[in-house]
């Protein structure tokens, strides 16, 4: 299912929602052409993209988490490096059928986001705005 971005999503950080958003588009390519039934290279390759943007976007959380000293840092870490850890676990499983593979993936993510954007990425929104972030 295409992931669709929703209001509550937004924390309100132009920089953050922007991230966030471009994250989704990543993933409705790697969705797209999962149901255009593209390749295995090409799938792969949408799948790297997202994997690596993710590390930008968790880079850029965590830098403010440093600079602005947040109190909540450690647990939100955690909570990237569990979504890490979990990708290379389903990656572990990588089979011959890359549709449903990728799919569960994509599956994997839009819940993770959902999910993570609520109950992770809301509680920051105080700090970083006391900061001057907008
Ligand atoms: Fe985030
Ligand atoms: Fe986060």
């Amino acid at each position: 299912m295409e992931v669709i971005w929703r209001d509550k999503y937004s924390v309100g950080i132009k920089e953050i929602d922007n991230q966030h958003k471009y994250f989704i588009g990543l993933m409705n390519d790697l969705y797209n052409a999962i149901t255009a039934s593209k390749g295995r290279e090409e799938l792969k390759s949408l799948f790297q993209n997202l994997i690596e943007y993710s590390e930008v976007h968790f880079a850029t959380e965590e830098k403010y988490f440093d600079e602005f000293k947040y109190e909540g840092a450690a647990e939100h870490k955690l909570k990237h490096q569990e979504m890490r850890d979990e990708i290379k676990r389903i990656k572990g499983m990588e089979n011959k059928n890359e549709i449903d593979f990728y799919g569960g993936i994509v599956f994997f993510l839009s819940q993770w986001l959902d999910d993570h954007l609520e109950k992770m990425d809301q509680k920051y929104v105080e700090c970083f705005k006391g900061h001057g972030l907008e």
